[in-house]
Formats: structure tokens, sequence, C-alpha cells
């Protein structure tokens, strides 16, 4: 059976779920079903997310929690996170608790500089090329006024643009390298417009640059595009107490936890798969907070693995320290974030959770996100380095099993009732659900 198609874009929705389940599915009309049981009923929003991409079928459920009690620089938030992975919003609530009742989280943003480059090819003497763009920079600068006039009125647009020299890695290898502020805007479609007007402000004035001979003239410019990797965009985030007040129900013996729990952050420093593993708990927080308001969180995972990198080798984003007999644990990390633009006046649940964020500025939000990774990382290492991960996140996974085997309303209080003096493992589960259905 031929499973390709040409125009599969032109078809109807339900002309391509019709091809689409006949071709690909045993049983096309449960595969039929699936899709539409997921339709929303308001019309005019299932449009809407219709038209967020091409060739939509369905819609793709994450569930949205809260992770309420965070207490940042003496204010109280409410978190929402979008995500699938049971315990990590739990997790979250329990470090922000926590940490309530210790002072909070201490923010600061530290800068909110994003990059974008003109990666072009010139074929002569770079000395001549240094010296066109000293006439060529003002120019670059006033031909995208169009484009930034907007964005300069509310204190935006254009930082600098430099030229780079990369012949070193690359033969004939330049660089516009242009940084901008983009205010509360993530910036993308900014940057990448000033950008792609940079490289035809660049090729035609050099065309016409009587110093250049005629190969020197013909710049070849490969792309325009914004960098995810903003080192200069980043936010601090810090929770610290006396060592003694770090005990309570798990963590009994105050300093013996610290320094465990220091000592995982020094692992995580030194031993990349271990990094690997402590950053990406860091990230189940961040992405899911990204995630519900609306934001880009590929862009954000590129950038903040990038940043974790940026000495050579990959290493933890948190640090950890107990000096004086104060704990202390931070993170600095670099996010680009929007709270206009993008999807955030289109989708309702990222409306609705910037309003239960209190309508953040982009710093806001970069403080906030860093909160939740570090919170998260908090909780992940608390559990590591006690308890173990695995019985709560298991308790957690508890409900997940139960499903699996479609358990009722009955079964499942019964049973969770039970594996509250239980350890859950997927097999205790099952013999337990067998025990009761006998
Ligand atoms: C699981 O999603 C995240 C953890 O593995 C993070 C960590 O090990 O620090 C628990």
């Amino acid at each position: 059976m031929n499973k390709t198609i040409s125009g599969f874009s032109k078809l109807t929705k339900s002309e391509k779920i019709d091809w689409l389940t006949t071709t690909y599915f045993t049983n096309s009309q449960s595969a039929k079903d699936i899709l539409k049981q997921y339709w929303n009923s308001d019309k005019k929003l299932q449009q809407l997310h219709d038209e967020f991409i091409e060739n939509t079928l369905t819609n793709y459920y994450l569930p949205l929690g809260i992770a309420p009690n965070f207490l940042i620089n003496d204010k109280v938030y409410a978190i929402p996170m979008a995500i699938e992975e049971s315990s990590v919003v739990a997790a979250a609530s329990k470090a922000a608790k926590f940490w309530f009742d210790r002072g909070g989280f201490k923010t600061t943003v530290i800068a909110t500089e994003k990059i974008g480059q003109v990666h072009f090819m010139f074929k002569g003497e770079s000395s001549k090329l240094e010296q066109f763009f000293k006439t060529l920079k003002p120019k670059l600068i006033e031909s995208a006024k169009p484009l930034t006039k907007n964005m300069e009125k509310r204190g935006g647009g254009i930082l600098d643009i430099q030229l780079k020299n990369k012949t070193r890695l690359l033969n004939n290898y330049y660089q516009l390298h242009a940084t901008f502020e983009t205010l509360d805007a993530m910036g993308a479609n900014f940057i990448n417009s000033c950008l792609e007007d940079f490289a035809k402000t660049l090729k035609e004035e050099a065309f016409d640059h009587n110093l250049f001979s005629s190969e020197e003239k013909d710049i070849q410019v490969i792309m325009s595009i914004l960098s995810n990797y903003v080192p200069n965009c980043l936010v601090r985030a810090e929770v610290s107490c006396k060592v003694q007040e770090l005990s309570e129900k798990k963590t009994t013996n105050a300093e013996e936890f610290a320094h465990k729990f220091v000592q995982a952050v020094n692992i995580a420093e030194v031993e990349p798969y271990r990094a690997v593993t402590h950053n990406k708990g860091i990230m189940n927080g961040i992405d899911a907070v990204v995630l519900a308001t609306g934001n880009d969180f590929r862009a954000v995972e590129a950038g903040v693995h990038a940043y974790a990198s940026k000495n050579g080798q990959y290493s933890s984003l948190t640090h950890a320290k107990v000096e004086n007999g104060i704990f202390t644990f931070w993170m600095e990390i670099p996010l680009a974030l929007g709270t206009v633009g993008g999807l955030t006046k289109l989708h309702p649940l990222v409306k609705w959770a910037l309003e239960l964020l209190g309508e953040p500025t982009a710093k806001e939000l970069m403080q906030i996100v860093a909160v939740a990774g570090l919170a998260q990382n908090f909780a992940a290492l608390r559990s590591l380095t006690t308890t173990g991960i695995q019985e709560g996140h298991m308790k957690m996974h508890l409900m997940n099993i139960l499903n699996q085997f479609e358990a009722t309303h009955e079964e499942k209080v019964t049973l969770i009732e039970h594996f509250k003096t239980h350890t859950v493992t997927h097999s205790s589960v099952v013999e337990e659900i067998e025990k009761l259905r006998q």
C-alpha cells in the first residue's frame, strides 16, 4: 500500500484524517475516534488551536498544574506548570513551602541582552572590510529604523553591531554580531527582521563601495538569524538560611544534610554524566513554566545547556555552599522570555497563566522561571540525598499505574490508602489490584 501522499496540506481536516487513519491504522474507526475525542466543542477555540500550526488534526493535552506558596522577593506567587511527568509539581510545591518558612527566594535580573548574527563570506582583505564596516554601521542602524522605531520609543532596540572576523575558524567567514534590547518581547521576530535588513544593507553597500575589488563587492550572505545562546540575558535565583534551619522531617540532621547536599552539587559540577541529569531536573521546573506561559521551551533548553558548557565542560547550573554556618544555594541562568507577542495574547490558558502571575514583565517572568528551576533542583537533591528519589516519585506515579489498570474510583481510594504505608512498585500495585479484584 502506498503510504506517501502529495498535497496533504491542501486536504480538509477530515480528508486528512480519513487518508491517514485508513493508510496507517488497522482499526481506522478507532484511530479516528481517538483524534475526535480531543476536539474542543467550542468551534472558535478549536479553530484557534488548529491555526497555531499546520496540518492540525486534533489537540495534544498536557496537564496544567499549580505549585502555590512561592515567596519571591517577598511577593507570593502560585506558579503554573504544564508538564506530563508525575511528581514535578508536587516537588516544586514542597520546595516552595520549605523556603517560604525560611525567607523565600531572592532573585535579580543581571542583564537582558539578546543576540543575532548575519553570517557572511567575504573574499578579500579583512582590513578593507574593517574600514568599510566603520561607515556601514550607522547605515545599518539607519536603514533598520522603520523596524526599530516602536521598540525604541519603549526604550529598547539595537544595542550594538560588531564585525567579527571568524576566518581562523572557516575561510572567508565573517559576522555582523548584533545585540538587542527587546523589553517584554522574546524578540525573535524583531531580531530576525532587523538582521535580514542588515544583510540587505550590507550587500548593497558593499556592492557600491568604491574601494572594494569586484570579488570583495560580492559579499555572500549565508544566513541571518538570532542566537538562542543568550549568556547576557541572565537571571540569578538564590535561597539561603542558617544550617540549623534546614532541619525538618526528612532532614533531621541539618549539618549532615547540608554537607551531603553541597557534595551532590559539587559532583554535578565536576561530573558531566551527573550534571546532565541534575540539569534535567532543573529543566523540569523551567520548561513547565516556560510552556505554561506560552514561551519557546526549545529555545530556552538550547540556550541553557550551552550555558552549562560555557567553561568547556558540561557542568551544574546550580551551586551550593556552607559558609559561617549559612547554607546558600543559587543558580545563574540565561532565559530569553516574553510576556507580550507570540502566544501570550492568543492562547486563553497562556493569558490565564500570565494573569495568575500578576501580568509579569519579561524580567519578572525570568525570575519566576529561574525560581521554579532552583526549587525543582532543591527538591530533587533533597530526596536524592535523603530518602532516595523513588519513594516520592512512585507515590506520585501510583495514579498512573492505577489508571493503566483502569482502576475504579473505589479501587483507587482503597489502594491510595494502602500505599500510604507500603512501598509503591509496579508489581506491588498490580498485586494489590489483583487481590482486590479476586
Ligand atoms: C527526574 O525527572 C529528575 C531527576 O532525575 C533530577 C536529578 O536527578 O537531580 C530526579
